[in-house]
């Protein structure tokens, strides 16, 4: 069966089960540089890498699209307190993010940094457009503004005190003169613009946050500052530079040639997903798509809206002091363990608690007991009884049904980008396939066709789960393809023809290997 040639639908598109090849445009927020990398910004690159990964695997040509922030108040003050200029500063910290995301096997095809000539080319662009459309105006700011998140608040937003929501810190009184982008004339086509795209936001209950904001009524918000010289000067009003999230949000269409490459905007704009947290709904979900109609811009396809990781019920920040940093976890966990714990734990969109003990219960238990016990089981009966030779699976075998389930219920997770869901789904088969063999116990029966049938047909449920796991764990994945005899890289497979039962050949050497989830003894 191919499913990839129906020519009605557009490219990318995608309609119940069936998945149409095309390009794939996803991007991650642009890490501010004042901070180094920690598990909250991990948590969101990971989930877009798996995604795009999914999606590579589908057949299309995808971009990932991550990188810093790297103008503001916030960086210059960071900048300050370092003694360093902000650029000499922003050029020390932008390295490690990258450094970060190799170490996590994130497959990104660009990393943008806003500093770069390309970025500024597309934030002019943008600003002449809106102004030019006569959405961009002076006026005069008084109000109370938090440096930490980079936006003003109204006095009912702050806590007791004049505390930022989200930060607990005292808010700056600002006064200035600052140009406007009126958000205000936005209401009406933002609603309709939701309402005739229902599923742009997922899950659908962040979406709902969206929706409530726009209802609510909207402020004009300034997209420009005078008392700042860190950043890009509007084209029109040099003694002026861009409001960071005016400048920031624009990332994402400088790194596709917006004002810079007509050919390459075309290709690949609109963008398919914006994958986000729920700390920038707002500026996402709100301003962006409202600066975009006034530009005469196609708004994105699709936003994702994740919630945090907490530690002790607060979001892991800088200014909280609760930072965790990733790459003492892959330590314990390895790289895949902790892509895993990350991909596996939380339902995207809620709040997740993370905890040393969760990951490590995690990984002993979907990792090591399930997976890994699995593909080493398996090799050591195939060593045994088959001679260390994978036999072929049976075309009838009873796993054949679980298989085709768990592919349609890990496709159709990831389509909605319900990552734990998927994870969820592909580990039914390896439950399956565990319980199979526990069943017919093939280490207890003569070497024979009956020993065959089990191993291969275990073998074959071990290649698929291998394929729909590889997103979330893909050296792990890698490591499996090889040691069951397979050739080439799994990432060279294509579904949903490679998820289809029979595809492992039999006759192939099966190793056992070293563990790949040794066991983490817990006091
Ligand atoms: N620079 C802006 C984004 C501009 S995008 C045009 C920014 N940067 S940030 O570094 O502070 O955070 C970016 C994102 O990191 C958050 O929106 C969220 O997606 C992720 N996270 C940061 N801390 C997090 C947790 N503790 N938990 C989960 N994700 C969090 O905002």
């Amino acid at each position: 069966m191919t499913l990839r040639s129906e020519p009605a639908a557009p490219p990318g598109a995608r309609i119940g089960s069936v998945h149409h090849v095309g390009r794939f445009y996803v991007t991650t927020p642009i890490y501010y540089v004042n901070a180094e990398p920690h598990l909250g910004h991990a948590y969101t690159t990971i989930i877009g890498d798996a995604l795009c990964r999914w999606h590579r695997l589908l057949g299309d040509d995808v971009k990932y699209l991550t990188g810093t922030d790297e103008h503001g108040l916030k960086i210059q003050q960071a900048a300050d307190a370092a003694g360093l200029h902000p650029q000499e500063f922003a050029d020390s910290i932008a390295p490690k993010f990258a450094e970060a995301w190799d170490r996590l096997d994130i497959a990104y095809d660009d990393f943008i940094r806003t500093t770069e000539p390309r970025h500024a080319a597309a934030v002019t662009e943008l600003l002449q457009r809106c102004y030019d459309a006569g959405d961009i105006e002076l006026g005069t700011y008084r109000g109370k503004y938090c440096v930490s998140c980079e936006e003003y608040y109204s006095a009912e937003e702050l806590l007791e005190g004049d505390l930022c929501p989200v930060h607990k810190r005292v808010v700056d009184d600002v006064e200035e003169e600052n140009y406007f982008f009126r958000l205000s004339r936005f209401q009406d086509r933002l609603l309709d613009w939701y309402t005739a795209h229902p599923d742009a936001m997922v899950p659908e209950f962040r979406g709902n946050e969206a929706l409530g904001l726009i209802k609510s009524g909207l402020r004009d918000f300034s997209v420009s500052r005078t008392s700042l010289k860190w950043g890009i000067p509007l084209p029109w009003d040099p003694d002026h530079v861009t409001y960071v999230w005016f400048d920031a949000l624009t990332n994402y269409l400088a790194a596709v040639g917006f004002g810079s490459n007509q050919a390459e905007y075309r290709d690949w704009w609109p963008v398919d997903y914006h994958l986000i947290g729920k700390d920038i709904l707002r500026q996402h979900c709100v301003y962006w798509p409202a600066m975009l109609m006034s530009a005469g811009v196609d708004l994105p396809k699709n936003w994702a809206i994740g919630g945090w990781l907490l530690v002790d019920g607060e979001k892991m920040a800088k200014s909280t002091g609760n930072v965790v940093t990733p790459l003492d976890l892959v330590d314990t966990v390895g790289v895949d363990g902790f892509r895993y714990y990350v991909l596996a734990n939380t339902a995207y969109g809620h709040d997740g608690d993370f905890s040393y003990d969760g990951i490590v219960a995690r990984y002993n238990s979907d990792l090591a007991n399930n997976l890994g016990n699995l593909a080493a089981r398996v090799a050591t009966v195939v060593a045994k009884k088959c001679g260390g030779i994978g036999p072929a699976p049976a075309a009838d075998s009873p796993l054949a049904e679980h298989a085709a389930a768990a592919y349609e219920a890990t496709a159709a997770a990831w389509d909605i980008v319900a990552p734990s869901r998927a994870l969820e789904a592909t580990w039914s088969l390896i439950r399956a396939t565990n319980s199979h063999l526990e069943t017919h116990e093939p280490w207890k029966l003569e070497p024979g066709p009956e020993v065959d049938a089990v191993l291969g047909d275990a073998l074959e449920a071990l290649r698929i789960v291998t394929l729909l796991a590889s997103p979330a764990v893909p050296g792990t994945a890698q490591t499996i393809w090889e040691r069951i005899g397979l050739d080439g890289a799994v990432t060279d497979q294509r579904l949903p023809d490679a998820a289809a039962w029979g595809g492992y050949p039999g006759g192939r050497p099966v190793e056992k290997g070293a563990p790949l989830f040794p066991r983490i003894s817990t006091p």
